[in-house]
């Protein structure tokens, strides 16, 4: 196991990941859209919320257990959807999956990670979540829930804040290209970081494994071209009515971030609301997610599940985020700058760390329960 007193923070692992990973690795995982600055303000945006402790209330034993659409979570977080995985670590979502499995927490594999649903399923036991990016036709999108239930996946994110692939500036000029181009500099990178760069070599390129299936020359190239031609486009609600009744299983709405679509998402019949802005990797003009966690939950607050993402570094974070009225969080940079940096250890160290920065601040604020932390605020 990792040494937590060695890299206590999100920001020590990401310090060591930008020395192993290549800089278009890095760019990725860290980008957002046009000038970033997206991606900082829900960091600050978190960092306004302040949380008032109360004292004299004899031992404090914080209880992490969280019950989430009828089931046990040790703890009220999970790791996010991240499609391209491989490329900040090969075989992230393998490391991750069986990061959730140990501690009970779930685990999001993304339509586009670079592993399968039918090679995860074996490692995430019963802590699998799906996400989809809703596919145009409807026998494509059938066939990649089946694989997802058949494998064991039983919670599924629908994510609806892509109308338009977004543009990702910064990550181009690092030179991403899928299939990546074997460039003087990529060699120069690849010989730079030899221990990414050996792990890589072991798994092959990354690609869209998921989607491979749909595409019979399984040429890197021809799979990107069928995903931007098939997933991400402008969802109506007639298409998530759809998805509603053939998912038999909790279904959750990502990318929230107005209060009227979060009540219509009640209205449809999803059993959970995922507020996110994608870590600002879409639009770089919106509030930082935090605040538009606030401004919804008074609207849908007891009529269902209010899920939150996007700028969550710390244990500290995950509990504002509780005290403002979410019931689950989930982080998405803070579990891959984990597995860049400590590789196949780097999940279970993330999980022990955020786990161990909510007891810790429970005391801190007198919690014993995640119900008292609405109180701190
Ligand atoms: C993402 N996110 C994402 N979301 C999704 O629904 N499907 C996906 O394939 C991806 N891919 C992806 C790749 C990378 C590199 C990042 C950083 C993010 C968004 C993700 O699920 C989550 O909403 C954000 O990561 C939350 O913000 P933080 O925790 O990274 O600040």
């Amino acid at each position: 196991m990792s040494n937590l007193s060695q890299f206590p923070l999100v920001q020590y692992l990401e310090e060591k990941a930008r020395r192993r990973i290549p800089n278009v690795a890095l760019a990725y995982l860290n980008c957002g859209t046009g000038d970033d600055r997206g991606v900082q303000r829900n960091i600050d945006g978190l960092e306004k919320v302040n949380l008032t402790p109360r004292f004299m209330k004899g031992e404090i034993v914080p209880e992490l257990r969280t019950m989430l659409f009828g089931r046990e979570y040790a703890a009220p977080f999970g790791i996010a959807p991240i499609g391209l995985t491989g490329l900040m670590w090969p075989q992230a979502e393998i490391i991750l999956a069986k990061t959730a499995k140990k501690f009970n927490i779930p685990f999001s594999l993304s339509t586009v990670a670079t592993e399968t649903p039918e090679t995860i399923g074996h490692h995430v036991g019963k802590m699998g979540w799906f996400q989809l990016y809703p596919p145009r036709k409807k026998e494509l999108r059938d066939d990649i829930l089946k694989r997802a239930k058949d494998n064991g996946f039983h919670t599924l994110l629908v994510t609806v804040d892509v109308p338009y692939p977004s543009r990702r500036e910064n990550s181009v000029k690092a030179g991403l290209s899928m299939p990546p181009k074997i460039t003087g500099k990529f060699i120069y990178e690849a010989l730079s970081h030899p221990a990414w760069t050996v792990a890589t070599l072991k798994r092959g390129l990354p690609k869209l494994r998921t989607m491979s299936k749909y595409v019979p020359s399984g040429d890197t190239g021809d799979i990107v071209k069928f995903v931007g031609e098939n997933l991400g486009f402008n969802l109506s609600w007639d298409y998530i009515k759809e998805v509603r009744d053939i998912w038999h299983g909790p279904m959750v709405l990502k990318g929230i971030v107005h209060p009227e679509d979060a009540e219509k998402t009640v209205a449809i019949g999803c059993d959970g609301v995922l507020i996110s802005n994608h870590g600002a990797r879409q639009f770089n003009g919106g509030k930082a997610a935090i605040d538009s966690l606030k401004e919804i939950v008074p609207v849908i607050k007891g009529k269902t599940t209010i899920l939150f993402d996007s700028g969550i570094r710390s244990g500290l974070d995950v509990l504002k985020a509780i005290a403002i009225g979410a019931d689950f969080i989930l982080l998405g940079r803070s579990f891959l700058w984990g597995v860049a940096a400590l590789g196949s250890q780097g999940g279970d160290h993330v999980a022990t760390m955020i786990i161990d920065d909510i007891k810790n601040n429970m005391m801190q604020l007198g919690c014993t329960s995640l119900l008292e932390v609405r109180h701190v605020l």
